[in-house]
């Protein structure tokens, strides 16, 4: 059996989209490589949303080219979002792709890798050209959403495989969808024309993905969705042959004011989530991403506030903190709805962590754009924002409506001054917590010791990245003998580190919710002493 490689670019769908994709291929007995060097089939689950994420997709495909020229027969795959927005222009521009498969087609993966086997190992295809398979959705959103509420890719979710020990849930986390697709929009953003309609999944089938994970160990669930709060199943619609209720295609935007909570014909929002948590009770946390800052309505923060394992974290994007802007954003709500409802969220649940995305050099953003965004970062206790460059992407409705005027040193020196920005505010929020207990999810080790702890600072963002710093040198047996720094999040999702006696003890904690005394803090990061173990 060949061994198969696949890499994950973008965002946390994409995570999930691979998981599964590994687990349906595994089941039917593929073997999977950290190293490309070692597959014989190389997948690649690409994201389009920037243009950067696309750039690293294509210069994989570069050396794999290079591979196919020098004589290894190698299966190469692109999966997700590129291979739905470029379609066939992709199989003609870069003929060392065997196949396609966009992120609504997932489900036939294994189908469309054994197309492809077949015809280069009957030998009937000299030139390479006649196995190669292309599986985008239909351009047509409306049959594209048609075909997802097929029952075909929530299979695929449902199928997933519970293994406790796959890496993945090696911390004991693990996603879970609620919805596909996206109906909102924004000018600037690509989701909608790759991920296609909105499609919201039955929650009794969430529930049940959630228990069965639970059942394996997982005590960590994070429900993903585009815009998580616009979840609105309406029971008794559309049933499946055997009775089961299948996904359907969300509502429009008008169905989200004054949503009464005791209407037994929809699963709002802030239903699933009550039910999650009640039904479910061996999850230790429950946190979902992203919401979307309009329609988040008091009964989601009223269930938040009276379920202790929701953690208390919002991802809620403002993308600019000017008015005309976000109208040309077609975002749906002003500088004045988001700052009401971050006071809300305040209100409801203080101790809550508020994290954004924001997005610089739009068209046409001026000077004083761009400082309504700073005064909107300087109101809002953000523990932290991804700051991303405008990047103006084929399809979507800015590209054609706007020229991407603002030049690229003016977007690096806007990008830079938001990162100072926020730094700041990260500081303070963090430092907020000195001197106070909280539960930690342990999730690695940093590879940092904890010798080193006094440089800390400089040291902050790339913990957050995941990335190891000074390796130790010495023999093995040592490093298993001395104290060893990890690393994991707190209920509002805030970084924290702490040291532990040895390696076989971090080890030993990693997927377990250890309760740390905050003793130190930094932008992106809390620092603490260990008091027990969960
Ligand atoms: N250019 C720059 N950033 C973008 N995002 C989405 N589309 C673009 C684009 N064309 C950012 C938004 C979104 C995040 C996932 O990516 O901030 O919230
Ligand atoms: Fe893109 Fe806007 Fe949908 Fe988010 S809400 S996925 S930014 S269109």
């Amino acid at each position: 059996m060949k061994t198969v490689y696949l890499e994950t670019f973008g965002c946390q769908m994409n995570e999930l989209d691979s998981e599964l994709v590994r687990g349906h291929l595994e089941s039917i007995g593929y073997g999977f490589t950290s190293r490309p060097d070692d597959a014989q089939i190389l997948l690649f689950n690409t994201c389009s949303v920037r243009e950067h994420a696309e750039s690293k997709a294509y210069s994989r495909l570069g050396i794999v080219g290079k591979r196919k020229k020098s004589g290894e027969e190698l299966v190469l795959g692109v999966l997700g979002c590129m291979a739905e927005r470029d379609g066939v222009d992709m199989l003609r521009r870069y003929p060392q792709v065997d196949l396609l498969c966009g992120p609504g087609e997932l489900d036939k993966l294994p189908m469309l890798i054994d197309n492809v086997a077949r015809t280069s190992s009957l030998g009937d295809d000299p030139t390479g050209e006649h196995g190669r398979v292309a599986l985008a959705g239909s351009t047509s959103r409306r049959s594209a959403a048609l075909s997802a509420t097929k029952d075909d890719l929530e299979t695929l979710d449902l199928a997933r495989a519970f293994d406790p020990d796959r890496a993945t849930s090696a911390a004991r986390s693990a996603y879970v969808r609620i919805t596909r697709g996206c109906n909102k929009f924004c000018t600037y953003c690509v989701v909608p024309h790759t991920r296609g309609a909105e499609v919201h999944r039955p929650p009794d089938s969430i529930v049940e993905e959630c228990r069965r994970l639970a059942r394996a160990g997982v005590i960590e669930v994070t429900l993903l969705g585009q815009t998580v709060n616009h979840y609105r199943y309406h029971h008794g619609v559309a049933l499946t042959i055997d009775g089961r209720e299948s996904p359907q295609i969300g509502p429009g935007l008008t169905a989200f004011r004054n949503e009464p909570l005791e209407d037994d014909d929809v699963t709002t929002f802030a239903r699933l989530l009550a039910r999650i948590h009640d039904e479910v009770p061996e999850l230790a946390r429950i946190r979902f991403l992203t919401s979307y800052p309009r329609d988040f309505g008091d009964d989601v923060l009223a269930v938040m506030a009276s379920r202790p394992r929701i953690c208390r974290y919002l991802h809620v994007p403002v993308q600019s903190g000017s008015n005309r802007i976000l109208k040309l954003m077609n975002r749906g709500y002003t500088v004045e709805e988001y700052l009401e409802f971050t006071d809300r969220v305040l209100a409801h649940l203080p101790d809550a962590s508020i994290a954004g995305d924001i997005i610089v050099g739009f068209p046409t953003e001026t000077d004083e754009d761009f400082e309504a965004t700073k005064s909107l970062l300087r109101r809002v206790p953000f523990k932290n924002n991804f700051i991303f460059k405008y990047s103006p992407r084929p399809g979507t409705a800015a590209i054609s409506r706007f020229d991407d005027d603002v030049p690229e040193a003016v977007k690096k020196l806007r990008n830079n001054e938001l990162l100072a920005l926020q730094a700041e505010i990260g500081a303070a929020v963090h430092a907020n917590w000195i001197g106070r207990e909280v539960d930690v999810l342990v999730e690695r080790k940093t590879n940092r010791r904890p010798a080193d702890a006094h440089q800390r600072s400089s040291a902050d963002a790339r913990v957050s990245l995941g990335v190891g710093l000074t390796a130790h040198r010495g023999s093995e047996a040592d490093a298993r003998t001395e104290p060893v720094q990890v690393s994991g999040r707190t209920k509002g999702d805030l970084i924290t580190v702490f040291d532990v006696a040895d390696a076989d003890s971090a080890d030993a904690m990693i997927g377990r919710i250890a309760r740390v005394k905050v003793d130190g803090s930094g932008p992106l990061l809390l620092r603490g002493r260990l008091l027990e173990t969960g």
